[in-house]
């Protein structure tokens, strides 16, 4: 199968070309330098000549210079996008986040749940799963927590980078959404398989994020120091009985607690 991927050279989209050409399908990375994300035109033309058989959206606009930019990225684009695959009946999933809820609200949140975020990147989110909704009700949603594996925007280098600077403090009191990269890269293609709907992707069952973050550590053998406080507390959780995923217990194992 050929499939557009945007942001294909991301964290996720390197996991999923990967995981994609793995399997022998075609990967068409939509170039941002070729094809532009404003003019709808040119957009459906790309698609048109490129005949996908799935598209698959997860850039967003990382680093952008301001709000405007980034809103014609992580918004903008998907109000576009969507219209062109609806056009084209190409089937397409939109990559959402679990920041579209505030961090006051608390989960386990199901995919009936009310997101409430109403600024910055989750408010942007939150905005763009309404426009494609609006615009292609065919739209599969898939939300994700917060990956685990290799590249810039995941757990692990953001825990890699805070040791750096000493003890990493993690919130004993906060229960993250998240999965490792391979996993979320099989569920979105899995998702293309499931009626159009909104999904999330989510292995945490009930670990805090000290706990993860001493589990990552020993899975990884990594120096680092870590520290419980409760200063972040929410139950971030989603849960998926269409989109099942393996237990982050299937890759990690809980250390005992500190004596
Ligand atoms: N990483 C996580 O922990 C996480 C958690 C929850 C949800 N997500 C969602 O997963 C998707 C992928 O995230 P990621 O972690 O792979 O992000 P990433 O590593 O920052 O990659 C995002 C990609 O988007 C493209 N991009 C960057 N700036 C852009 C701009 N101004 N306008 C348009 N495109 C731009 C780039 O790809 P090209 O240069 O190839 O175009 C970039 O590599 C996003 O929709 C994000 O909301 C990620």
């Amino acid at each position: 199968m050929r499939y557009v991927v945007t942001g294909a050279s991301g964290t996720v989209g390197t996991a999923v070309t990967a995981y994609l050409t793995g399997r022998s399908d075609e990967v068409v990375a939509w170039n941002r330098a070729r094809v532009s994300t404003r003019r709808y035109a040119e957009m459906e033309a790309f698609l048109r000549t490129t005949a996908p058989d799935r598209v698959l959206h997860l850039a967003f606009a990382a680093n952008a210079g301001s709000e405007a930019e980034a809103w014609a990225a992580d918004v903008e684009w998907v109000h576009e996008l969507a219209w062109a695959c609806r056009t084209l009946r190409i089937p397409w999933v939109h990559v959402s986040t679990v920041l579209v809820f505030a961090p006051w609200q608390n989960g386990p949140f199901r995919s009936d749940t009310i997101p409430a975020e109403a600024d910055g990147y989750g408010g942007r989110k939150r905005e763009a799963e309404a426009r494609a909704r609006a615009q292609d009700p065919n739209v599969r949603i898939v939300r994700l927590g917060w990956q685990i594996g290799q590249g810039c925007n995941q757990m692990a280098a953001w825990l890699e980078e805070r040791a750096t600077r000493g003890p990493i403090r993690a919130s004993d009191a906060w229960l993250p959404a998240c999965s490792f990269l391979d996993v979320t890269a099989a569920a979105l293609v899995r998702a293309f398989e499931l009626p159009p709907a909104l999904y999330q992707v989510d292995s945490n069952t009930g670990w805090t994020f000290y706990q993860i973050a001493r589990a990552l550590a020993e899975h990884r053998k990594a120096g680092w120091t870590i520290e419980a406080d409760a200063e972040f507390q929410q139950d971030q959780r989603m849960v998926d009985p269409w989109l099942e995923v393996p237990p982050l217990s299937e890759r990690l194992s809980l250390p005992p607690v500190p004596g």
